[in-house]
């Protein structure tokens, strides 16, 4: 049995290591605590940590290995964590447990397929804990991951300070959900992020976690081309080269880095909004290496057959209902993120963010058999006139994986399969997935002002 208590920077050459060896059991060991975390020399901001750091502890897997997870809370709230993207039993899933102060969950479960994941807390409102701080990578390694010249997770985030670095509470002037004004990528900002360093010729494995409440970042390499491998943790059958990446709240994107720049150049990863404070020196030293060739093995995938003629089993219309709030007098200076969060939408007896016209816990739940193709269709109902509030919702759902049938009734070139999926404002996606694990399910959007003022439903899988 090994004992695992990782840094950021130590995880780099576990990964590595782990990536040879076969299935095993291993046991973590997290204990989630207030820290000062230092997000720049001189901005200290009080966190909550899975372990002490920002992200917290990385969790790394091979398919198959049994993992033991004893996870201890600290803090003065009740909490709880859900491994976002992986399958696993009903039971070891965050909703389905409350860890209260001072007590310890041990969460056991077999990751079963490779791919970038990662675990956050799932006890509402989940915006109060997720946006201190708790949230890291768990990473279930691929045979070809080890022949890669690195392998480098990035998780984004964002955070709404003043400028001594404390929390400010609701949201900014004018926005309805909770976007911050210091952004970073594993828990540092501006000069502070650590530099992807490089060499001529090399090919290293990059996994992106957008674990913003709200924001959507829009990555843009320079000098250099990403090759996109995975989605949401998933291989795809015919990866594609961009200079871009965008992640929703939640999503995840795997991409190769080939280092065909100059030896001794600077070059960056640069936010579309750069003066928050993410951007990635990628560093070439001196001289250069024999061209790597990739690993990657694009998997034999297949659309699902029958699922694109198939009458959508569910239709979900998920939407902002601006006027509840207006004939509220609220606007966004008064904090309605954090006013929805705390008190829920339907306690204050009006609708913010719904799904088919009701908020959770009075959303209708979606009933499903194990092993049955379920087709689902969602459309984002916002409204994009003027005044409107437009925004896509990346609607998630726990237990399983679906398949990308279409978007605003596009299919796409290449079977996608995801856990998150970016709802077009005024447009629609179709959906396909098997429940395999029994029990109830969470569906919701993952700006998780949305999530916890409603935008969230279950489904039961018998
Ligand atoms: Cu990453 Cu239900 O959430
Ligand atoms: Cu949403």
């Amino acid at each position: 049995m090994n004992r695992f208590s990782l840094s950021m920077a130590t995880v780099i050459v576990g990964l590595s290591a782990l990536g040879a060896a076969t299935a095993s059991e291993s046991t973590w060991k997290i204990d989630i605590s207030q820290t000062e975390w230092e997000l720049a020399p001189g901005l200290k901001t009080p966190a909550w940590t899975y372990g002490g750091t920002v992200p917290g502890i990385p969790i790394a897997a091979r398919p198959g290995d049994q993992l033991r997870i004893e996870v201890t809370n600290k803090l003065a709230v009740p909490t709880n964590i859900h491994w976002h993207g992986l399958v696993v039993p009903n039971d070891q899933d965050g909703p389905a447990i409350v860890i209260q102060p001072g007590s310890t969950f041990v969460y056991s479960f077999t990751p079963r397929e490779t791919g970038t994941y990662w675990y956050h807390p799932h006890f509402r409102p989940v915006l109060d804990q997720l946006d201190r701080g708790l949230y890291a990578p768990l990473i279930v390694l691929a045979p070809e991951d080890s022949s890669y010249s690195g392998d480098r997770t990035f998780v984004l985030d964002d955070w709404y300070l003043d400028a001594r670095g404390k929390r400010l509470p609701g949201t900014a002037d004018g926005e309805m959900e909770r976007f911050g004004n210091v952004e970073t990528v594993n828990g540092k900002t501006g000069q502070a992020i650590g530099p992807l360093a490089v060499t001529r010729g090399e090919r290293w494995k990059l996994r992106f976690i957008n674990a913003s409440t709200a924001a959507i970042h829009r990555l843009k390499v320079s000098g250099h081309r990403f090759r996109i491998t995975h989605l949401d943790g998933h291989a795809l059958a015919a990866p594609y080269e961009s200079d871009t990446i965008d992640i929703a709240p939640g999503e995840r994107v795997d991409a190769e880095f080939v280092a065909d720049g100059e030896p001794g150049a600077l070059y960056s990863i640069t936010s579309d909004r750069p003066d928050l404070g993410i951007s990635i020196p990628v560093v070439y030293g001196n001289g250069s290496v024999a061209r790597v060739p990739s690993p990657f093995v694009p998997p034999d995938l297949r659309f699902l057959p029958g699922a694109q003629e198939k009458a959508p089993d569910f239709v979900l219309r998920v939407a902002t209902l601006m006027g509840g709030m207006m004939q509220m007098g609220m606007g966004g200076s008064m904090g309605m993120g954090n006013m929805m969060g705390s008190m829920g939408s339907s306690a204050m007896g009006m609708a913010g963010w719904t799904i088919n016209g009701k908020s959770f816990p009075e959303t209708e739940a979606l009933n499903v058999k194990i092993g049955e193709l379920v087709k689902l269709r969602i459309f984002n109902d916002d409204a994009v006139t003027a005044g409107g509030h437009r925004m896509d919702h990346p609607i998630h759902l726990h237990g399983t994986v679906f398949q990308v049938l279409s978007v605003d009734g596009v299919a796409p070139a290449q079977p996608i399969l995801k856990d998150t999926i970016p709802v077009p404002a005024g447009g629609y996606v179709d959906l396909a997935f098997v429940m395999t694990e029994s029990g109830q399910w969470m569906l919701h959007c993952h700006v998780i002002d949305h999530e916890d003022g409603g935008m969230l439903t279950v489904v039961n899988a018998r």
